[in-house]
């Protein structure tokens, strides 16, 4: 099965060829165009986004015939597809049309099954990526009933998974996510855009109790988050001592402070809920989950209070935003279900996955 992943739900235009045998990965080319536009603007500006993916979507996907057959030859690229995945929702309304109408118009033309794929479950799917030199840990393993925490710019929310593309949403973030937590206190602190790799860089150097922020939501009775008091503690916070933002120490120890603050509410739930529902597993997913801090806490309070359950990351390229996890989780679904007809398939930015 050769799948070919096209993602454009945001502020990456990507594509990726997908080659699986015997349930394996043989063969995975991805091109990228990060859109560095808006950062000029301190934030995605739609219009410019959906402008951006129009002229790169055509030109990423010749760099991906090259790579994957040698010459930049779409049709050829047809011969050797044999199902064409593209992310349908959640994200910007005329960023996804740009990349969907793609994908149709590729299945069309070539002829081949088309599926209209949840970007959510795209970053869940990451987690069956492998490495450069290392198979995925659930190549050939069935990790169900697992539970996932989907951490990105504009998702934060804890999932039960008894099988593939079977999902319930056991909570969410009430407000802001977790990927704006980061995003805006970086603003703030004047870090740049996106905020999230800034702050853990920033925040390497610095003593993660150098300050004490809110954990919102860590004493309530369910699986849901708030970020926004959080966001508001930060920000009086820097406005009484925005001279300070002058020294490294201080910028550290506040990034320090502020991830920690974020990677403690994450972890809590995240074991409360793995815990609840019997999981085997505990997969990650989404921008965040590149995030170092949590990634290392998550484990080591697993293998604590739940030693027997296993804890699976996607590799740190693969948890922003890409379409290699796309192309995987086209071919998951075809697995489980019949191909979207590419006539009628639409956009739809507010797709909510197991609700
Ligand atoms: O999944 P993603 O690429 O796009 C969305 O679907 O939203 O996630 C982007 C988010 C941004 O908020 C970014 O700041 C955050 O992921 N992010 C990180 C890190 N790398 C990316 N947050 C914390 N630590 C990181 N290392
Ligand atoms: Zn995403």
């Amino acid at each position: 099965m050769r799948i070919i992943g096209i993602e454009s739900s945001c502020d990456d235009s990507a594509v990726a060829y997908l080659e699986m045998r015997d349930g394996k990965v043989v063969r995975l080319e991805q091109v990228v165009a990060s859109q560095l536009v808006h950062a000029n603007y301190g934030g995605v500006v739609p219009e410019v986004a959906a402008r951006e993916h129009s002229a790169k979507l055509p030109v990423i996907l010749k760099e991906l015939a090259h790579l994957v057959v040698g010459t930049a030859d779409g049709a050829k690229l047809g011969r050797v597809t044999d199902l064409v995945a593209a992310t349908a929702g959640p994200g910007l309304a005329t960023s996804l049309r740009v990349g969907l109408d793609t994908a149709r118009g590729l299945a069309a033309a070539w002829n081949k099954p088309f599926f209209a794929i949840n970007h959510i479950d795209g970053h869940v799917s990451a987690n069956w990526l492998p490495g450069k030199d290392a198979p995925s840990p659930l190549e050939g393993n069935d990790p169900f009933p697992a539970v996932a925490l989907v951490v990105s710019g504009g998702h934060t929310e804890l999932l039960r998974l008894s099988g593939h593309g079977d999902y319930e949403l056991l909570g969410a973030t009430l407000d802001d996510a977790a990927g704006e937590a980061f995003d805006k206190t970086a603003k703030l602190m004047g870090l740049g855009y996106p905020g999230g790799p800034a702050i853990s860089r920033a925040a390497v150097n610095g003593n993660p109790q150098a300050y004490d922020f809110p954990r919102p939501m860590s004493g309530t009775d369910d699986f849901n988050f708030s970020f926004s008091g959080l966001k508001t503690s930060v920000r009086y916070f820097i406005e009484k001592n925005v001279e300070r933002l002058s020294d490294p120490q201080f910028v550290a120890d506040l990034s320090a402070s502020v991830e920690q603050a974020i990677v403690d509410v994450l972890v809590l739930k995240t074991v409360w809920a793995a815990e609840a529902c019997g999981s085997r597993t505990v997969l990650l997913a989404g921008g965040v989950a590149a995030n170092r801090k949590l990634r290392e806490t998550l484990r080591s309070v697993l293998a604590d209070r739940l030693p027997d359950v296993r804890f699976v990351e996607p590799r740190p390229e693969h948890c922003t935003d890409n379409a290699a996890m796309i192309a995987m989780a086209g071919h998951l679904q075809s697995a489980r279900r019949g191909p979207d007809d590419w006539r009628i398939s639409e956009a739809d930015p507010n797709w909510e996955l197991g609700r």
